[in-house]
């Protein structure tokens, strides 16, 4: 079964202004009024307590951080998962059946990225106090995948307040003046937890910073990763720039002098290709849509291409942390597309993470309990 989520959404229209935004802002033209992100005005001094790193000028990725970006090498992300409002709620669970189909020999891959929707599980307050009961579940999947030899991108993903978007349903509200300083709260408790963690444990600060944080993001990344440093000083910390992590906004993304740095980005085109029919992308894309012609491959290109510049820049390594085609593509088309996105990474060393394991866009069937062998093979088969 494909689990419904109508309730998300990536708005087309939004997504290509974005791009345009960041393009035209790329080339030193924009400047963009913003509204305010959480419709509050958090007093001056609400992020006091977090206060930003010192920016970086000089610094590149220390050996431990190239060495973790290569060793994501093929990666899966454990989608619809611990990112649904409640786990469940969007058909699926973090079971020890996913768990097992990676690591150890026998695994299809060696890395996990885990998506987590900390928001809806921590208090209404600025203090964000993580349910201790999510907190544990969350823990025992981390240390399952550890324990299988696998590499773990642990994340934030979907804190629909501070994204300025509206709530999913089994959302709860919190004051508009706590929004921000939750952010920070929580990371302190999540890096705080996981100090203990083999460096294979990389944190990931957030899943495709855009509506309201847009304007933010520069400043809480280096806010967040300065909580981080507090209680895991080399831990390998993964940032991406806003407007989805889309490489087009690299241009723009400022980062703190840390050697322990990767950098993210997502890569969904064509996206006209990779969403059709999907549910949370409105106004909803036609279905039908071939691939890979030459203006699809050049577009694909041209974002891998804008990701090894920009990598190079600014010295550190970059890996592909979401790309996809969605159930609703024709199979042998998304076939011609994996082959085609597989290959371009090669080409160019860049690791990668499928988006996702057994949902929407899955290679694993769920209720069957097998891989769906195309998808499969297009990626992890021989080339
Ligand atoms: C979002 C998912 C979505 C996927 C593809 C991810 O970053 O978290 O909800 O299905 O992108 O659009």
């Amino acid at each position: 079964m494909t689990p419904q989520h109508p309730e998300r959404h990536r708005s087309w229209t939004g997504f290509c202004l974005a791009i345009v935004v960041a393009l035209v802002g790329a080339a030193g033209g924009s400047s963009r009024a913003h509204a305010n992100p959480t419709g509050a005005t958090p007093a001056a001094h609400a992020l006091d307590a977090y206060p930003p790193m010192p920016a970086g000028a000089g610094v590149v990725a220390s050996p431990a951080a190239r060495a973790a970006a290569a060793a994501l090498s093929r990666g899966i992300n454990f989608g619809n998962m611990l990112e649904s409002p409640r786990e469940g709620d969007w058909g699926l669970r973090a079971d020890d059946a996913f768990v097992e189909l990676v690591g150890g020999t026998a695994g299809f891959t060696q890395a996990v990225r885990l998506p987590v929707r900390w928001s809806n599980h921590a208090s209404a307050d600025a203090q964000a106090h993580i349910d201790p009961v999510f907190m544990a579940r969350v823990e025992s999947v981390v240390n399952k995948l550890l324990a299988r030899g696998v590499t773990v991108v642990l994340n934030m993903h979907h804190y629909r307040q501070l994204e300025g978007n509206p709530l999913d349903p089994n959302e709860k509200a919190v004051p508009a003046e706590v929004v921000q300083p939750r952010f920070f709260a929580m990371w302190k408790q999540i890096a705080e937890r996981f100090s203990g963690a083999p460096p294979r444990l990389l944190f990931e600060l957030y899943n495709e910073p855009h509506g309201a944080m847009e304007p933010l993001w520069n400043d809480f990344a280096s806010r967040a990763l300065r909580v981080v440093r507090a209680s895991n000083p080399t831990r390998v910390v993964v940032i991406g720039p806003h407007t989805w992590n889309s490489a087009s906004a690299l241009p723009k993304l400022v980062l703190p002098a840390d050697p322990n740095l990767v950098l993210t980005v997502h890569n969904y085109e064509p996206f006209t290709f990779t969403h059709q029919g999907a549910e949370w992308v409105n106004p909803r894309l036609p279905v039908g849509v071939d691939c890979c012609d030459a203006a699809q491959l050049a577009k694909m290109r041209e974002m891998f291409d804008l990701a090894v510049s920009e990598s190079r820049r600014f010295g550190y390594p970059v890996f592909v942390g979401e790309f996809g085609a969605y159930e609703k593509a024709p199979l042998a088309a998304r076939v011609r597309y994996l082959r085609a996105f597989r290959q371009m990474a090669e080409e160019r060393a860049l690791p990668w993470m499928y988006w996702e394991l057994a949902s929407g866009f899955g290679l694993y069937d769920p209720a069957a309990r097998r891989f769906r062998p195309a998808l499969k093979d297009a990626l992890f088969g021989p080339r």
